[in-house]
């Protein structure tokens, strides 16, 4: 089905079950381990062998020597895979460096042996006699030291303008010019990286923990030289993603090549210690922001310029993205700066691009409001736009971002808020208020679904989308209960397979609108199925309470497949309306923090999000990935770094001990909002993504309510005690 008109009134505007909030249909399979993650494969290979990545101890140079015989000769062991026995390998297209790593090392952890044995434990006392000798070459590793050498955009993201920025910021009556700084960051999902592959002949399954099913399965098939035919990759359940799970990544190449090797089935799971320098990260940034407004706090000027850092071959954090579309101004300027660094390979982390870059502006904006002498509401309000600053023809589809401040305002009680710095005291505690826009692009990809229908009148959902933790399989089968007329206990839903039709995975935020999309086509199919075979027109049917009803007329939708099931297949293509509006979603974040006199420590004491963010089809699923977004943006404003050795190049605090992450006790209280926002230009379902909008703008309306209780302006996250006092 081509999307490229607004969506007329259909199926799923009765809201009978979606946008009701259903509680998880998979909840019981995962609160009573029954739900079968990637390491747990155990009934469907008994006799798996057990593999121990070795990952570099350096993190540039050449391996000039690995011995490995006295790992092949310790109890238990069956082999050790290293680059010169693998075989040739070819390479996947989305990764940066090489999966398994020699003679050449790119980075830190590189993978650069597989021990294989009977158990885990002969594989991992092995994995400590390999014996490699390195010649370490100078790497570089610091992004302030790079910074000053990098003057030029990288080709495929020229910088942007429009107007003349320099001229109207000279001439503007109040300026900002501030750097901010956001760290490197680890996705921390709770489920570490893990894979099982099993070979029949030339053909390899792969049980792994990923969120792009066929993403994995082309790089997989790329990287083995075989045929994408010839690989099956399984990821139904997964424990978290946050971006870390969008590729192919070691556990699962080193599966493969194992299992391969000792012809029998291997698992290959990564040790926490090894998740963040062995795999993907979100980059450090230094930005720098400039704007100017007029006498009135107008902005007649705003540039957005970030740095940052990868691997040779690598991308840029976009951070600047949302300072093209957020606030009006005539004179705009974006750019982005990209240093070779030979630290891990930096890659998509929840809302890569915005997270970190509405950590920078969000403040700036503060800070200009206060400039301005404006209330940092009323500030944005006054600078809201409803179209394309660059390219005033083009409108959004829907923006409520003046909604979301003015309705959070309300909710929160802003208009008590002291708006001079360090004057409320509770007991030891300064307390402070803080605002943030949130801003997040909707993102569209084609998504593929199977339905059937069997003569139980029972209906089946197959698609290889995945289920991160974000309620991928409860919104699916809430639109197949909504568009075949059955409840919700009538649907089944399989994901996470590459047999099945090809969905537009979970990244983006752009999951749960195109997947559910996809699934609205191939019901539209069915149904037109349904109604050929028991002689009515699928155009004047309705689907209700298991039957199909024409004027007086009804049946039994099971009746159609008393023959044998009924299945259809379809996809959802979005075509030139994704290209004539703008399709974004919103937020409003307010935030109250206390925090110590005496010691700096910050603690929050009350979140609000307020978000238009298309049709919420399920409010209870919808504020789950809120909540967990929002506690995830207290991580980034409070806590979370990867330290960087700048001397020998990796993440020193490469562990959940060094790493910190929010627990429950940091966040006492958090509210959510959801604004009506059926959006008939984003797809069928009328719906957009949510995953991630939550944690755009967490992290500066934490910083600015630090602000507020104290007067200490931190640019350089994470705001932590030291910074404070
Ligand atoms: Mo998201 S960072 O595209 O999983």
């Amino acid at each position: 089905m081509k999307f490229d008109k607004p969506a007329g009134e259909n199926p799923i505007d009765q809201l009978k079950v979606v946008s009701q909030p259903h509680d998880r249909i998979d909840g019981p399979q995962k609160t009573t381990g029954t739900a079968h993650y990637a390491y747990e494969w155990h009934e469907q290979a008994p006799n798996a062998a057990y593999g121990y990545v070795v990952g570099s101890a350096i993190a540039k140079g050449r391996i000039a020597a690995i011995e490995t015989d006295a790992a092949k000769n310790a109890p238990g062991v069956l082999t050790v895979i290293t680059a010169s026995n693998a075989g040739a390998l070819g390479k996947g297209d989305k990764n940066t460096a090489t999966l398994l790593g020699g003679p050449t090392i790119e980075h830190y952890h590189q993978a650069v042996a597989l021990v294989v044995a009977e158990t885990f434990e002969q594989a991992r006392a092995a994995a400590s006699l390999v014996q490699v000798t390195y010649r370490r070459d100078p790497g570089a590793y610091s992004l302030s030291d790079a910074k000053p050498t990098v003057k030029a955009p990288p080709e495929d993201t020229p910088d942007k303008n429009t107007g003349d920025f320099e001229a109207a910021f000279s001439a503007a009556a109040v300026t900002l010019d501030a750097t901010y700084t956001t760290p490197d960051q680890s996705h921390m999902a709770m489920e570490p990286h893990a894979s099982m592959a099993v070979w029949e002949g030339d053909k390899v399954t792969v049980w792994t923990s990923n969120q792009m099913i066929d993403w994995c399965r082309s790089d997989l098939a790329k990287t083995l030289k075989i045929a994408p035919e010839n690989v099956r990759i399984l990821s139904p359940y997964i424990g978290g993603g946050f971006g870390g799970k969008l590729f192919l990544r070691s556990d699962a190449l080193l599966a493969a090549l194992a299992a391969r090797a000792v012809k029998r089935p291997v698992k290959v799971m990564l040790p926490r210690p090894a998740i963040p320098n062995n795999t993907t990260h979100r980059p450090a940034t230094i930005q720098h922001i400039r704007i100017g407004t007029d006498a009135a706090g107008k902005i007649t000027a705003i540039a957005h310029d970030s740095w940052s850092g990868n691997l040779p071959g690598g991308t840029p954090e976009t951070a600047v993205q949302q300072t093209e579309l957020l606030y009006a101004g005539a004179n705009r300027h974006t750019g982005l700066r990209l240093a070779t660094l030979d630290l891990p390979e930096g890659n998509a982390m929840r809302a890569p691009g915005e997270a970190p870059g509405l950590m920078a502006l969000e403040i700036a904006i503060d800070e200009l409001a206060e400039k301005a002498g404006i209330d940092p509401v009323e500030f944005r309000i006054l600078n809201d736009t409803q179209v394309d600053p660059a390219n005033p023809e083009r409108f959004f589809s829907r923006r409520q971002l003046v909604e979301c401040l003015r309705t959070g305002a309300e909710q929160f009680g802003w208009k008590d808020r002291n708006p001079t710095p360090g004057q409320v005291q509770d007991g030891r505690w300064r307390v402070g208020i803080g605002v943030a826009a949130g801003f997040r692009n909707n993102l569209l990809e084609k998504s593929a679904a199977r339905v059937h229908l069997d003569a139980d009148g029972k209906v089946t959902v197959e698609t290889d989308m995945t289920d991160i933790g974000t309620g991928s399989y409860t919104i699916l089968a809430q639109t197949a209960a909504e568009m075949m007329g059955v409840p919700l206990e009538k649907v089944a839903v399989h994901l996470g397979d590459s047999s099945f039709p090809v969905s537009a995975g979970s990244g983006g935020q752009w999951g749960a609108n195109t997947s559910t999309a996809g699934v609205y086509a191939a019901c539209i199919k069915l149904r037109e199925a349904v109604a050929a075979k028991l002689g009515f027109d699928p155009n004047q049917a309705q689907f209700s309470d298991g039957k199909i009803i024409s004027g007086s007329r009804s049946a039994n939708i099971a009746e159609a497949a008393a023959s044998g099931p009924l299945s259809a297949e379809d996809s959802i293509e979005f075509g030139d309306l994704a290209k004539q509006y703008q399709q974004s979603t919103f937020a409003g974040h307010f935030v109250e923090v206390g925090v110590d006199s005496a010691t700096g420590e910050v603690r929050v004491r009350r979140m609000l999000a307020v978000c238009a963010a298309g049709r919420i089809l399920n409010p209870k699923t919808a504020r789950s990935q809120v909540i967990g977004a929002m506690t995830m943006g207290l991580g980034a404003a409070l806590m979370e770094e990867l330290a960087v050795d700048t001397r020998l190049g990796y993440f020193v605090n490469h562990d959940m001990a060094g790493y910190e992450v929010p627990v429950h006790a940091d966040v006492p209280e958090q509210k959510v909002i959801f604004l009506e926002d059926t959006d008939p230009i984003s797809s069928p379902m009328k719906a957009k993504g949510v995953g991630e909008l939550g944690l755009c703008g967490v992290g500066a309306a934490i910083a600015n309510a630090v602000y507020n209780a104290t007067g200490v302006r931190v640019r350089d996250y994470p705001i932590t005690l030291d910074k404070l006092l």
